[in-house]
This record gives structure tokens, C-alpha cells and sequence, in this order.
């Protein structure tokens, strides 16, 4: 199976962005975590981060197209406010969770409503970048993927 990890605009900044509120662990650091648990499960991981909404857009259509088991979506502040990026996720039929580093529940209220939540598999939010990895056994389950 072939899982896709998206992520969203500032978020190539991890680890130096607002270190208080996001933490010290950077994407590459993500990443290779989240490619070994993948390959643990003899799944492969390809991984987007963007902070053009159009090229999401156009990933999560060729995800599609290549017939990619699930995703792992942070899509940072596109979360709440892409009505576009809600419709490719809809269009693709790719089931997703949707992870936050932070808890957008605690913050402003603008970050409080999500267009992802309410298609998702379930959502994994404040838990820091462990969410990453806690949305990718999700997804494993979901997808009926034993890890051992
Ligand atoms: C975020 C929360 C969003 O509100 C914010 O715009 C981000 C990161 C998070 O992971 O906590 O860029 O998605």
C-alpha cells in the first residue's frame, strides 16, 4: 500500500517556527519516523509539503489517479479556510486523518473550525508531532494494516 503524508504551508518551518507552541522536531524528523513505520509494514510513504494550494491540490488528484491507500493531512491554516482543498480530499474518496500539532480548540477561535474534520477518519490534535505518528497507526487500522 502506498500512503501519502501532505502537509501544509509553514510547515517546512517546523521545528524553528514558534518552537513554544509547534516544538523543536522538524519535518525530516517526521518524516524518517514516519517512513519507518511504513516500511515496518511493508507500505510506501511519499510525502508533499507545499505552501502552494494548488499544487495540493493537484497531488491529492494524482494520488487518486495512482490509487493511494490513505493519507495523513496536515493542511496547517488551509484547515480553515479551503473550501478547494475540502473538495479535492471529497473528490479523491482517499480516507484521511487529519492531525495538528497544536490543539486548534485552545487557540483563536478563526482556527477553531476545520473543513476537514467532518470527512475525516478521525482527527489527532495537541499531541505535538507524536500526532503524526499516532494518525499514521489510524490510518493503519483503518486500512486493516497489522502492525506487529
Ligand atoms: C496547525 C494549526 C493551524 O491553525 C496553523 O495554521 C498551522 C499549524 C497545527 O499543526 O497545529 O499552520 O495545523
Amino acid at each position: 500500500a502506498t500512503i501519502l503524508l501532505l502537509n501544509g504551508p509553514n510547515l517546512n518551518r517546523l521545528g524553528t517556527r514558534e518552537p513554544e507552541r509547534y516544538g523543536r522536531t522538524t519535518l525530516d524528523d517526521i518524516l524518517s519516523r514516519l517512513t519507518q513505520h511504513c516500511q515496518s509494514v511493508s507500505a510506501t510513504l511519499e510525502h508533499l509539503q507545499t505552501n502552494a494550494e494548488h499544487e495540493m491540490i493537484e497531488r491529492i488528484h494524482a494520488a487518486a489517479d495512482a490509487g493511494v491507500a490513505g493519507i495523513v493531512i496536515n493542511p496547517a491554516a488551509w484547515t480553515h479556510t479551503s473550501i478547494a482543498l475540502r473538495d479535492a480530499m471529497l473528490a479523491s474518496a482517499i480516507p484521511f486523518v487529519e492531525v495538528h500539532i497544536s490543539n486548534i480548540h485552545a487557540r483563536e477561535p478563526f482556527r477553531q473550525h476545520s473543513y476537514f474534520s467532518d470527512i475525516a477518519i478521525g482527527s489527532i490534535v495537541g499531541v505535538g508531532a507524536l500526532g503524526y505518528e499516532l494518525g499514521l497507526f489510524a490510518l493503519f487500522q483503518h486500512l486493516g494494516i497489522q502492525r506487529l
